[in-house]
């Protein structure tokens, strides 16, 4: 495994995971990155690092450029397993000075012992001779530790910006330009929608301080380097932490017997006059991933379970779990089901969509 040249004098070292299918809970059909990037110079840096397995990876691709043991620090923007599982090793073999948030600290001494990490807070610079890093914690995007770091070099700035702009496709390609704008941004919704829409105002006051840093590459720890499409990842991402909405709804449902499926279509039609687009998701076919993904640009949303056990079905249950944690906003809802016991199904979907913070319609 060797590494890949991201610009002068930064390299990708991280990792594909071409089997992961669960993140946790999110689909990932094609596979996740691990993204850590190595900054040459007169101090050699090492940004985040890749999950714990695949370590030896990350390790191997480092040494095809300089020797572990010249790493002189390491940057830890985010202390969750995907991105701190390599850290303690890469330390180790190095001796190299470890940079994080306070949060993150914290958390590295509680999940692999490290200690003595030096912490930085927001505008604090790290001299590497030859070029600088600059800090920016940007809490809550995604764990409380979470920041990002610029590198000024060469006249280039580049933001390594962790989970932010990320997306879970799975390629050997390193940039937008090679994947296309097209599949890179329809990943990085759904990664957004899957992993950053709680964050959706943090996110925000993030995007604002980043686009007045105005970089030239953003190379996130997951998925596709930005390089010429950077206007486009902005534009996404201002919609997404917006109230940006389309002319959309989803008709959303299991059903036992075919008969909450019947009421669905017949809903689905209903709802085509008022939405120039309805899209159906039978959850027993379809994935809670890609009906949050949907449900970011979507106005209305009609839920349908029937009454099983005096309660709604197991998949339905699932999708208001789902969506209790990653709050989608500005939804209108409707309900309907089936009953072969007294009912209590859509009074039950009803109240946890209302509690979600949607408001009922019709
Ligand atoms: Fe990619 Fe929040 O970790």
């Amino acid at each position: 495994m060797t590494a890949k040249q991201i610009t002068d004098n930064v390299y990708f070292v991280g990792a594909a995971d071409y089997n992961c299918r669960s993140f946790h809970g999110y689909h990932t059909p094609g596979g996740v990155t691990y993204n850590a990037y190595l900054i040459t110079g007169e101090k050699n840096v090492l940004i985040d690092s890749v999950k714990a397995p695949f370590t030896d990876e990350m390790l191997e691709r480092i040494e095809s450029v300089l020797p572990v043991g010249k790493i002189d620090y390491i940057v830890c923007n985010h202390a969750e397993n995907d991105h701190s599982g390599a850290i303690a090793k890469a330390a180790q073999l190095s001796g190299a000075q470890v940079y994080c948030t306070v949060a993150c600290a914290k958390l590295l001494e509680k999940m692999y012992g490290i200690t003595g990490c030096k912490t930085v807070k927001a505008g604090d610079t790290l001299g590497c001779g030859d070029y600088t890093l600059s800090f920016m914690p940007t809490p809550f995007v995604h764990w409380p530790d979470n920041m990002v770091t610029f590198c000024e070099k060469g006249g280039k700035k580049i933001l390594f910006s962790n989970d932010a702009f990320g997306q879970h496709l799975c390629t050997n390609e390193r940039f937008d330009t090679a994947v296309g704008a097209a599949a890179a941004l329809k990943e990085a919704k759904t990664y957004f929608a899957n992993i950053v829409l709680p964050y959706s105002k943090q996110a925000a006051n993030a995007l604002d301080a980043v686009i007045a840093a105005n970089p030239d590459v953003i190379a996130p720890s997951h998925g596709i380097v930005w390089t010429t499409h950077i206007p486009d990842i902005y534009d996404l991402y201002k919609k997404l932490c917006g109230d940006y909405k389309q002319e959309l709804a989803l008709v959303i449902y299991d059903t036992m017997w075919g008969g909450t499926q019947k009421q669905a279509l017949q809903i689905g039609a209903n709802l085509e006059q008022s939405y120039s687009t309805v899209k159906y998701f039978n959850l027993s076919a379809s994935h809670l991933s890609d009906v949050m993904d949907e449900m970011c640009f979507a106005k209305h949303i009609a839920v349908g379970s029937p009454t099983l056990n005096g309660t709604i079905m197991p998949n339905v249950a699932a999708l208001l779990c789902y969506m209790k944690g990653l709050k989608p906003r500005g939804l209108t809802f409707e309900v309907f089901g089936t009953k072969g016991w007294a009912g209590g199904a859509e009074k039950e979907i009803a109240e946890s969509l209302t509690e979600i913070g949607c408001i009922q319609k019709g």
